[in-house]
């Protein structure tokens, strides 16, 4: 390839990875090929769907070395100082997002863009969980710079439609939304690492006070001296990557004085006073014996590749994800194929090419099935997914229900897990959900203990386990049941707000508008639940058999905890979505309509026509400043 073609695949590329999140080579190749091109990038130009932000300091790269020999020569570089020290933090792999405040509140917060000018995201990021958005007692303007991510476990949880294809992407693909609801609907984290306009004298200092402040900030960071004790942070994180719970592609090393590393300065794409050390990526070559069509829980047929096992960076690898049908043919991925393997984290393990070299001639293309390879219904197509039509009496379906419903994210019901509910179904004693709870009852008149590995007690212990669950938290209570984009996070969103199980079966779609982070999608998906009266028929009969909590507000002292909150009008010191997430965050329950049963009534300018019913009904009225001062718990 010559330079110019080189130089427009690095921009395809780019534009494949920043804008639609997503990615057709690795990293690895990625940088490979700009290594070739000997081109400097920095991310790709904002997408115009969203306004820009200029980056008064530019958001660089950072130098990249591989081997010991690349940072020796990096800290060969800054020789001529004396008492060279290194900080080292884990390099988190999520974008990269600043967050400008003014006066001590968040007024802009954007994507790094070109590294000059960055995506506007104010709102999106405003719904991350534990970003802070008033920092007391702070003048003047600051900027904190830091990564968002997402954890492989909430990864997988969202993922379980097979939808996206990493953390990294989804996380990038979720901050950057038009609608904020569907940000605020993604579990996405964050950690602090820069800090614009501060006093402090080194990075050391800096992330101490973004702590102070109360931003995340990674826990894991060292101060080196020399080289050998910049490399055992690298091993030691390296080894022990598995258990962060969140991908790291590498360690940053950064002068700690900010004096010498300002000294320094940069070349046009990174700071000459820091490097990404990266980790080496985890890839193996091996067969695919098979491809087998899995059947989830909503019907959706994932295409797996049972693969030759091989080792791949001390985990034995043998099934790998091919997500769907298009996926397949975008790749051409056959039965028989060599193939190149990437693991990334916790998540299953996927494949990034297929030697087509390696392949037999007259090999076929895969034929997706066009029918449900458990029950024989025809599918559905929806969008890139192909789903069993047959919700209520496909066999894998139901299983794949039941074991949701007892694992541990939902009800969490011990020693009852995937094999303890084939065998029950085989037997024809628990085939629908409200069937476990009747568990004791049937085994009255059905002799377990005959049965291969069921002695009395393992009956009595599971029967004791199951009769513990039987109260259970609203939350938990509505993300067993399964329903499509309704996990634990929208589950407790939800709980949260209608408090109780009786108010939540009521719910009317208006409301379930005015509750953030519950979106068109999740909204659909609770309407096309609830309009199957197998489903109807399910939740009424397992609410009849438990007790379900109302889910706890974490400040029950709080004057709005428990309370119905209702906002008209325009606020002036923050965007209403702020005011009503922090009387959620207290309890709260925020509602779009005014009735006898709203506690307090908030009222911006121009108020609406419900200020009139909100005085007749004899509602208790809050000015936004009184209403400020009940937030911070002043009055
Ligand atoms: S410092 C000049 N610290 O890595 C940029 N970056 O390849 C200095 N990253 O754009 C950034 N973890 O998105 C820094 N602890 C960390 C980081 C980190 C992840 C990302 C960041 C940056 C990219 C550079």
């Amino acid at each position: 390839m010559n330079k110019n073609a080189l130089q427009e695949e690095i921009k395809r590329h780019n534009e494949l990875y920043y804008r639609e999140n997503t990615q057709e080579i690795t990293d690895a190749e990625y940088d490979m090929l700009a290594k070739k091109a000997g081109i400097q990038t920095v991310g790709t130009a904002p997408d115009r769907r969203f306004l820009e932000v200029e980056h008064i300091v530019p958001m660089l790269s950072l130098d990249k070395a591989h081997e010991r020999d690349e940072v020796e020569e990096f800290l060969k570089k800054l020789l001529n100082v004396h008492e060279l020290e290194i900080i080292c933090e884990p390099k988190i792999d999520g974008l990269s997002f600043s967050a400008i405040y003014e006066d001590g509140r968040l007024v802009k917060a954007a994507t790094r863009g070109d590294g000059h000018y960055g995506e506007d995201v104010t709102k999106n990021a405003a719904t991350i969980e534990g970003l802070t958005k008033v920092l007391p007692d702070v003048k003047g303007r600051l900027e904190v710079r830091g990564e968002v991510y997402l954890r492989n476990d909430d990864f997988l949880k969202l993922n379980k439609d097979n939808q996206f294809s990493n953390p990294r992407n989804t996380a990038s693909g979720s901050l950057r939304q038009l609608d904020p609801e569907i940000t605020a609907s993604r579990p996405l984290r964050y950690f602090a690492y820069s800090l614009i306009g501060g006093a402090e004298k080194t990075q050391f200092e800096v992330l101490n006070k973004l702590k102070e402040l109360g931003f995340c900030v990674n826990e894991h960071q060292c101060l080196a001296k020399n080289v050998d004790e910049m490399l055992k942070f690298y091993n030691r994180i390296y080894d022990n990557r598995h258990e962060l719970g969140y991908d790291i592609d590498g360690v940053v090393y950064k002068i700690n004085n900010l004096e010498l590393q300002d000294r320094l300065g940069s070349t046009n794409k990174a700071p000459r006073g820091a490097i990404a050390h990266k980790f080496p990526a985890a890839y193996g070559k091996t067969k695919i014996e098979k491809i087998l069509v899995q059947v989830g829980r909503t019907g959706q047929l994932t295409p797996i590749a049972q693969l030759v096992p091989i080792n791949i960076g001390g985990v034995v690898v043998t099934r790998a994800n091919l997500y769907n049908q298009d996926e397949i043919e975008r790749k051409d991925v056959r039965e028989g194929d060599v193939v190149v393997v990437q693991r990334a984290g916790d998540v299953i393990p996927k494949i990034v090419e297929v030697d087509k070299n390696a392949r037999s001639p007259n090999v076929p293309k895969f034929i997706f099935p066009n029918t449900c390879p458990e029950c024989e219904s025809e599918v559905q197509i929806e969008e890139a997914a192909i789903r069993c039509s047959n919700e209520f009496t496909c066999k894998a379906q139901i299983i794949e229900k039941l074991k949701h419903f007892v694992s541990k994210e939902a009800f969490d019901i011990t020693g009852f897990g995937d094999k303890q509910i084939e065998f029950f179904y085989d037997l024809g004693l628990i085939r629908k959900i409200s069937d476990i709870f009747a568990l004791e009852e049937k085994l009255k008149n059905f002799n377990l203990s005959k049965q291969e590995g069921w002695g009395e007690k393992l009956i009595s212990n599971l029967l004791n386990s199951i009769n513990s669950r039987k109260t259970i938290t609203l939350d938990r209570f509505i993300s067993s049941l399964g329903i499509q984009y309704v996990g634990p996070h929208v589950a407790k969103l939800l709980a949260k707000h209608y408090g109780s199980y009786e108010n939540w079966y009521s719910a009317d779609e208006e409301e379930l508008m005015s509750i953030i982070g519950v979106g068109e999608k999740i909204i659909d998906s609770l309407i096309s639940f609830f309009s199957e009266k197998d489903n109807v028929e399910m939740v009424k009969n397992l609410a009849s058999q438990l007790k379900i909590e109302p889910v706890s507000a974490n400040v029950s002292n709080s004057i709005f905890s428990g309370k119905t909150v209702v906002f008209t009008g325009k606020l002036l010191t923050r965007e209403r979505k702020e005011a009503q997430a922090e009387v959620e965050s207290l309890g709260g329950i925020v509602s779009s309509g005014v009735s006898n049963k709203t506690d307090f009534f908030v009222v911006g300018e121009k108020p609406g026509s419900k200020l009139e019913k909100a005085k007749k009904l004899g509602v208790k009225i809050l000015t936004e400043e009184k209403f400020n001062k009940l937030i911070l718990g002043e009055e």
